[in-house]
């Protein structure tokens, strides 16, 4: 069995009050018995101060990138050391830092075993742009980006797969849960492939794009589908807390 992962990317939001505003409003909606594990990204420069408030909590703490070098004279660079001090969870390779930052899936890689060496879980994203998918590309980019960022890493259990196609972020346009779930039980495969078919089994796969309270539901009853990555819909925590009570009415028992 798989437990539910429900992760929140606030990507480049909030002040620092509007940051603990909604840490509190989420530890006082959340229900300690849930099915759900349950995890906050805040933006680095909140991360200690977030992870005070999540202390003794059911709630995670994760950042939303790390850089691969362990020290050193890398200008405005936080490394896997560091976060290990105040978070669990890593995202690596979200499709905005390979558009926006020129992360590749080399340095997905890099990035993935320094996470790794500092046993943080990273939640490695994957996906196709429009015109990918358009072009019928879409398990050739997404099996590609599996292999390279993977490449030479020892299978771990520290490791969640997000597959977030590139189209349905932030656009409103969520890929219906059969497409996500046609790329899910590919990727699935593809791990079967890299790993093996207890690797591919056991790890949480979480679709992200445009999820909302509306639409959890379908992507979390398809049977390749274990959480979900929310951007958005994270930002409220009234709505975020229905995504996550809406998962646990789904949630495997
Ligand atoms: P939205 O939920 O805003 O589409 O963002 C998805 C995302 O990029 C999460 O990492």
């Amino acid at each position: 069995m798989i437990k539910t992962l429900i992760a929140a990317n606030w990507k480049m939001n909030t002040n620092f009050s509007e940051a603990q505003q909604l840490t509190r409003d989420l530890l006082s909606s959340i229900n300690d018995d849930a099915l759900v594990e349950t995890v906050i990204c805040p933006p680095f420069v909140y991360l200690q101060e977030i992870s005070k408030l999540l202390e003794g909590q059911s709630i995670k703490i994760g950042a939303q990138n790390v850089y691969f070098e362990e020290k050193g004279a890398y200008t405005g660079e936080i490394s896997s050391s560091m976060l290990s001090d105040c978070c669990e969870y890593v995202i690596i390779g979200h499709s905005e830092r390979r558009q926006f930052f020129g992360d590749t899936n080399e340095i997905v890689n890099k990035k993935l075993r320094s996470a790794i060496g500092h046993s943080l879980t990273p939640i490695l994203c994957v996906g196709e742009n429009l015109e990918e998918r358009e072009n019928g590309d879409a398990e050739h980019v997404v099996g590609a980006q599996l292999e390279e960022s993977l490449n030479n890493i020892e299978k771990t259990v520290n490791l969640v797969v997000a597959y977030e196609p590139v189209w349905a972020i932030g656009t409103g346009k969520a890929a219906t849960s059969d497409i996500a779930e046609d790329i899910m039980r590919f990727i699935r495969s593809k791990l079967a492939d890299i790993y093996d078919n207890t690797f591919a089994d056991n790890i949480t796969l979480l679709y992200g794009g445009s999820v909302t309270a509306d639409n959890v539901k379908d992507y979390l009853s398809q049977p390749n589908i274990n959480g979900a990555l929310v951007g958005g819909a994270s930002l409220d925590a009234q709505k975020f807390q229905d995504i996550i009570d809406k998962a646990g009415e789904v949630a495997p028992l």
